[in-house]
């Protein structure tokens, strides 16, 4: 296993909680002193509202927030900074595109989501669906894969929403497959992008879709700062979902004009100190390699999994080879696994993480999960199955 042994001191939430296990990684990345420290350099220094002041601070500001789209531009592989557009996460970004597309959807039309999705990339195309009278398909998940991709995504697919990595059980989908199937039929594709980025890294021009968006607080940057990226030709078609300052060409009484692309899309003052400690948190990543990044984190995955299946009354779900271990014990609700795993100062997660579809077909209400990152170690693993040994002792206790 490739090990990281300083890293732990480039998050300064460690040397604060000396003894903190940090596994709650895909609900939300520890920050870097470097990104941190971007916020606090952007408001002492340059602080200052984007897009509106002709003064030096202003001008400043409105350099770092185009070089942020350029940097987020050239990570992704965009063909231009002009196919970014700043949201305040991820799910702002699913809404967005799917207001923006509701006059493209007619009645009868169908709208496909995948049973993996977290609800930020379920629900807005829902009420997509619900809205304008289409049709709405899941694609199942059985036997640790999406099936029946081709007989679901036919001819009246207008919309494929689809997840790089599922946060409960970090599976990545058959992207490709649905690609190749969705460019048959003519159906734009959405990519959650917000569990893949930081782990897998994020090429649009190679896979080719349509929309991705992520949320920056889970690859090392801040909350409240995300993005969507577009092909310019869908986002110059798409009409603005909010209207107000900042985004506004021409307004004469009734008749407006929107800012080109992206701008038409950033009503309201944005978040220049986000979009400064979003390049930082590139910069992050870029250091070490989101190849890097993701072989670390499944080798410990690995390793602990191996001891799991080795205690019978632990159910396993997802497999190996992926980042986040999913599992529940017998007689013991998993938010009871967490309550024990944090009187020991261990952070993981526990509940149907905004997943029901997922915990529906995998025939559950709620699983615990331990997510893992780039600062967690081998000697944290060791804690984690003490902590399992304490679940295991207190359910034998149970009549
Ligand atoms: C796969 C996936 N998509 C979308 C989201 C939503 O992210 P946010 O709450 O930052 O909008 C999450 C958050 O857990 C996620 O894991």
């Amino acid at each position: 296993m490739q090990e990281f042994k300083n890293i732990k001191s480039s998050f300064p939430i460690f040397s604060n909680n000396p003894e903190l296990v940090f596994l709650d990684n895909a609900s939300t990345s520890q920050k870097p002193q470097m990104v941190i420290d971007a916020i606090n350099e952007y408001y002492t220094k340059y602080n200052s509202n984007v897009g509106r002041g002709v003064y030096k601070l202003a001008e400043i500001t409105d350099n770092l927030y185009q070089s942020g789209r350029e940097k987020i531009a050239s990570f992704i592989n965009a063909n231009s900074a002009n196919e970014i557009v700043f949201v305040k996460n991820g799910t702002e970004a699913a809404n967005l595109v799917s207001y923006s597309m509701s006059g493209k959807i007619a009645s009868g039309d169908k709208i496909v989501v995948t049973e993996l999705e977290h609800h930020s990339n379920y629900l807005p195309w829902l009420e997509l669906a619900k809205r304008k009278q289409a049709q709405f398909e899941v694609i199942p998940f059985k036997n640790n894969q999406l099936s029946e991709i081709d007989q679901i995504i036919n001819e009246k697919t207008k919309i494929v929403a689809v997840t790089q990595m599922s946060n409960v059980l970090g599976i990545q989908p058959q992207l490709q497959e649905i690609m190749a199937r969705a460019r048959d039929v003519g159906a734009v594709v959405i990519l959650d992008a917000v569990q893949g980025i930081a782990q897998k890294g994020l090429d649009v021009k190679a896979m080719d879709v349509d929309f991705a968006f992520v949320s920056v607080h889970k690859m090392f940057g801040p909350m409240g700062i995300g993005f969507l990226y577009g092909k310019s030709e869908l986002l110059e078609n798409m009409p603005a979902f909010m209207t107000g300052g900042g985004m506004i060409k021409e307004l004469n009484e009734l008749n407006t004009e929107w800012l080109e692309v992206p701008n038409k899309f950033e009503a309201g003052t944005p978040n220049p100190a986000g979009v400064y400690a979003t390049i930082k948190a590139i910069d992050f990543i870029e250091e070490i390699g989101t190849e890097n990044i993701y072989k670390h984190n499944v080798s410990l995955a690995n390793a602990l999994r191996e001891k799991l299946a080795k205690i019978s009354q632990i159910r396993l779900l997802g497999k190996a080879d992926t980042s986040i271990i999913s599992f529940t014990i017998d007689r013991i609700h998993p938010h009871d696994i967490a309550s024990i795993f944090a009187n020991n100062e261990i952070s993981i997660r526990a509940g149907h993480h905004c997943s029901k579809p997922l915990m529906n077909a995998l025939d559950l209400n709620a699983t615990a999960r331990i997510s893992f990152q780039i600062y967690n170690n081998e000697k944290e693993l060791e804690k984690v199955l003490e902590s399992i040994n304490e679940v295991i002792k207190w359910t034998s206790l149970l009549k």
